[in-house]
């Protein structure tokens, strides 16, 4: 696997790789884990040579988040992606991404506005803009992203159909530990006993889908949900809601329909969600 730190260099091996097929991007911002590994492996079977982008991209994070604090393994990350089968690794230095005169924002409105848009001011608009400067300079024919992250991939795809990006955008399901817990760079904040709290978050959010799947009553589902994250020590708990699963807007219950949620543990905040099936 060939790492690459500069804008030619980086056109140079995209061509290169170009002439074998299709290419794939797998944006990341490191510390990576199986959940990340998934979407190299879903490049992979598609066919494609896969370039993996590791960037910790300041836009994305609220003054008081953990910019400062986020895990750094380069080192690590390099070792996975070569076993994982990843053709090219781009590691675009920070003055690359963002020269001081830097002044473009992409907003994307409607599926930006709820769940964690009130939560993390900004957060999706330095997300968007990462992303469509990483698609232009990559220029992928695919690009794969987890549905971990569900607010961040009805972002992506929005964006890329509002803006015409030619790329075909691929989400794949999410990565759990043995217990449930979604697979996330964030778990290492979590302590002994936090870790074995987190798991109320895929079973609170199990149970709910469940129940609403079998028609009960939504608010008593997401309230009981609720009461349990707070039951296992969450707090303060940002949302849990049921939406539909494309627009992010009210659910119908003819159509697919998502339930999230968001809720701090200790210093930790997690998020996760799963689908609801159709009756
Ligand atoms: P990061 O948190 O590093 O995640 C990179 C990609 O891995 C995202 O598409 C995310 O949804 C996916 N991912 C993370 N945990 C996963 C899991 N347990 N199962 C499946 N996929 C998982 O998301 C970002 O970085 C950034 O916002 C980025 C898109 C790179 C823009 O900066």
């Amino acid at each position: 696997m060939l790492t690459v730190r500069s804008l030619d260099a980086l056109r140079v091996e995209i061509a290169a790789l170009r002439a074998h097929g299709r290419v794939a991007l797998v944006p990341t911002m490191g510390a990576l884990h199986a959940g990340h590994m998934a979407l190299i492996a879903a490049a992979r079977a598609e066919g494609a040579r896969v370039v993996t982008s590791i960037f910790v991209n300041p836009k994305q994070f609220g003054p008081n988040e953990d910019l400062s604090r986020y895990p750094r393994k380069e080192l690590a990350d390099a070792r996975m992606l070569a076993e994982a089968g990843c053709d090219l690794l781009w590691l675009p230095p920070v003055e690359v991404m963002y020269p001081d005169d830097f002044a473009t924002v992409i907003s994307v409105a409607g599926v930006s506005a709820g769940l964690d848009g009130p939560a993390r001011p900004g957060h999706f608009e330095g997300v968007a803009t990462v992303v469509a400067k990483l698609f232009n300079q990559v220029q992928p024919d695919l690009a794969l992203f987890g549905e971990k992250d569900f607010q961040q991939l009805a972002v992506i795809r929005r964006m890329v159909a509002d803006l015409n990006f030619p790329i075909e955008v691929l989400g794949v399901p999410t990565q759990r530990e043995d217990d449930g817990l979604a697979r996330s760079s964030r778990n290492v904040y979590l302590d002994e006993s936090e870790r074995a709290k987190a798991v109320a978050m895929p079973r609170a959010l199990g149970e709910a889908a469940r129940a609403i799947s079998k028609g009960a009553d939504v608010d008593a589902a997401l309230a009981q949900a609720r009461e349990t994250l707070a039951g296992a020590g969450f707090g303060p708990i940002d949302y849990v809601a049921l939406v539909d699963a494309e627009t992010l807007g009210d659910p119908d219950p003819a159509r697919p329909r998502r339930l999230l949620a968001a809720a701090k543990l200790g210093n930790t905040r997690l998020i996760d969600n799963i689908a609801v099936d159709l009756k």
